[in-house]
């Protein structure tokens, strides 16, 4: 048998499942969480004083583009995973828009293999449909769900017949999550708008109308087929009205922590590194997304990391990628909300860890207590930081929050009992594990 290790995080301000917190101490034993007290008598092999920090279950980011295989030049997933570590973020799910698409088996495993031999946090896949419905996108295992790209998006992953987009919704039971952008819209208001260059108008081409006609679309299709629906990055006040009326129990909803901090009037401050898919919308429907999220209409928070070079954000509209990085600064902006009393530090765990591992059905993940994977982040919400794109473990060197003032910075990130980052440094040693998915 291999040796026991244990690791004592002590005089902790720690976060209970009940949203409560404990000053206490928290006993790991071989990765796993063995015993939450004000206090434990026994030592550890490591002990870590936490005094005066807030522990967090460990970021659990369910939508990211980390690039690898085939776009490595923007990301790559060792580059990915440490700026993960210094964010708290401790286990992602993969978008399959790398190069080779992410529709097969293989496809899937290469990603697997990869990601075992480099990635410092734990790392899961989803599959891409595509038209054809191959018999991988019902079969291939282990995936957090089948990826549709409605719209935005080319190549054979985009699946705007709608034809199509049904035989997914027909066919298996696996979770089916959505892009939701109408490309037939898209596509006529890129021909109105042909020729504009200011950088405004990516949000008037891929309008609120586009989005809306998407995830009333999905919805039909999951109600009709009482098929399992997420809905990606939702970020618009429309949407967020509709699902406040329509949304069934098996549906759920994700917002990016831009999509509630940043909109329109961004394009004039920091150009090119405000434009994504679905884009920027405006400060009213920052609000409305955000009175949803507290409301529990939007049921969680993913980054939607998507790093381009600077070089390609450097070119001029049309020809700037859509996306921006997010895995390093989410927690910090979202706990420097809840200190400013926006929400509280314990919905934010929730949104970020708790209802991600539930509503991908993650065993033992997003809860400090005994049995749960020692994935934990221990934050500092006393201290403020100015996020410094050119400081950040991402390959892009870049954020879309430059200059911001954060608080809640990662002071120490845990990734199935193992110290992968502290006090500034990274532990490039440590690796994380592929997550699984439990069974409907
Ligand atoms: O802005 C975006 N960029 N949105 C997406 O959904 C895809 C992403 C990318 O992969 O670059």
């Amino acid at each position: 048998m291999a040796p026991t290790s244990s690791l004592l995080i002590r005089r902790a301000r720690i976060l209970l499942p009940n949203g409560e917190f404990l000053v206490g101490d928290v006993q790991i034993c071989d990765g796993k969480i063995v015993n939450v007290a004000a206090k434990i008598v026994e030592s550890g092999d490591r002990e870590i004083d936490a005094i005066g920090l807030t522990l967090l279950p460990g970021v659990i980011d369910p939508q990211v583009h980390f690039r690898e295989p085939g776009l490595e030049h923007k990301e790559d997933l060792f580059t990915a995973s440490c700026a993960c570590a210094k964010g708290g973020v401790t286990s992602f799910l993969e978008m399959p828009n790398t190069r080779p698409l992410t529709t097969t088996q293989a496809a899937l495993d290469d990603k697997l293999r990869r990601a075992a031999e480099k990635c410092l946090v734990n790392y899961g896949f989803f599959i891409g449909a595509t038209a054809e419905i191959l018999p991988d996108l019902l079969n291939a295992n282990p995936v957090s769900g089948i990826k549709i790209f409605m719209g935005s998006m080319h190549g054979d992953l985009l699946m705007d017949d709608a034809a199509n987009l049904e035989a997914v919704f027909a066919k298996g039971d696996r979770l089916i999550a959505v892009h939701a952008e109408d490309q037939v819209r898209i596509n006529q208001r890129r021909q109105e708008f042909a020729g504009v260059t200011d950088i405004a108008v990516h949000s008037k081409i891929q309008d609120n109308q586009a989005a809306l006609l998407a995830t009333q679309l999905a919805v039909k299709l999951s109600k009709k087929y009482q098929r399992r629906l997420h809905i990606l990055h939702l970020s618009t006040g429309e949407e967020a009205e509709f699902l406040r009326q329509e949304k069934p129990s098996w549906v759920t909803a994700e917002v990016t922590p831009q999509h509630l901090l940043l909109n329109t009037s961004a394009y004039e401050t920091i150009g090119s590194f405000a434009q994504m898919n679905p884009p920027l919308r405006s400060a009213r429907d920052n609000e409305i997304l955000w009175q949803a999220l507290l409301d529990g209409v939007i049921d969680f928070i993913a980054t939607d990391h998507a790093p381009h070079t600077l070089a390609e954000k450097a070119q001029t509209y049309p020809n700037t990628p859509s996306g921006m990085p997010g895995v390093e600064t989410s927690l910090p902006l979202m706990l420097t909300q809840a200190v400013a009393g926006k929400c509280t530090v314990a919905q934010v765990a929730n949104w970020m860890s708790t209802a991600v591992a539930k509503a991908y059905k993650i065993p033992n993940k997003g809860k400090i207590a005994p049995g749960f994977d020692a994935d934990l982040v221990l934050v500092d919400l006393e201290k403020y930081r100015p996020v410094v794109g050119a400081e950040m473990a991402s390959k892009c060197g870049w954020s879309s929050f430059e200059g911001w003032n954060l608080t809640g910075w990662p002071v120490v990130t845990i990734v199935g009992g193992k110290v992968v980052f502290e006090n500034g440094k990274l532990d490039t040693n440590v690796r994380g594990e592929a997550l699984t998915f439990d069974a409907d």
